[in-house]
């Protein structure tokens, strides 16, 4: 697992301590994830708590697994009640750039099927506008991909094919790759998002957008928890502040 601040570590343990028993909950994926499933599972244990998650990644099925929760397959649920994981950057208006581990994809299906999403970030992940620090993942088909990548530079970016730090290239877990795609400004993730969705071969992108209701952001001695005033329903289900 990469390094962890105890600020990460704590806003992970309080988005956990919010999970109530009877939830069918998305699992996200990455260093945040995994502190959330580590302690989920103590909590599952400790309270006999009756929680189904829905994995978004191989690695966090086989973290979930070895953990004792009982997982079920997404195309199984009819909906969840909430999706937690964490992000690469959040804009003021909720919007974020995820996809760093390269599990966009299956990060925004869950997203998308869940009632409530929670997202769990550092302040260093807060930024004014989206590409400060990261590029925009964005998951391609491997078939024409160095066609894809051209029709991707056509709208600005500057691109590179995602690779190991053995420089093999990066597979995902649908068998796609992914293209890196840096952009001077980002001034409107949402347009941009249905810009990349119009090149053939794009599969996913990285730019989430309506899919943030509650952010649990760790600082150096707090945890805060902001809700999403665009965010309809009202939060529903019942805080158990720690
Ligand atoms: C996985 O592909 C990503 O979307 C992660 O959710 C995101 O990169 C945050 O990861 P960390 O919690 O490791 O920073």
């Amino acid at each position: 697992m990469a390094s962890v601040d105890s600020s990460q570590a704590e806003a992970a343990r309080f988005a956990a301590s919010l999970i109530e028993s009877g939830m069918t909950i998305g699992l996200g994926s990455g260093s945040t994830a995994e502190l959330f499933v580590r302690r989920l599972a103590e909590r599952i244990h400790d309270e006999n708590l009756r929680i189904v998650g829905v994995s978004t990644s191989v690695s966090t099925s086989e973290l979930a697994s070895s953990l004792g929760i009982t997982l079920a397959e997404l195309d199984d649920v009819a909906e969840l009640d909430l999706d937690i994981d964490g992000a690469d950057e959040v804009d003021p208006q909720f919007q974020m750039i995820k996809g760093r581990g390269g599990k966009l994809l299956r990060e925004k299906i869950v997203a998308a099927a869940a009632r409530q999403r929670m997202i769990v970030v550092t302040e260093a992940k807060r930024v004014d506008r989206l590409g400060r620090h990261f590029p925009v993942p964005v998951e391609v088909s491997s078939f024409g991909i160095s066609h894809t990548e051209r029709a991707l530079q056509a709208l600005g970016a500057q691109t590179s094919i995602r690779t190991d730090a053995d420089g093999s290239i990066v597979v995902t877990d649908g068998g796609n790759r992914i293209v890196d795609c840096r952009f001077v400004s980002i001034d409107d993730p949402l347009n941009l998002d249905i810009q990349l969705h119009r090149v053939p071969g794009v599969l996913e992108t990285g730019i989430f957008v309506g899919l943030c209701d509650i952010l649990i952001v760790g600082k150096r001695n707090d945890v805060v928890r902001i809700d999403n005033p665009a965010s309809k329903p009202p939060i529903a289900f019942h805080v158990k502040r720690s």
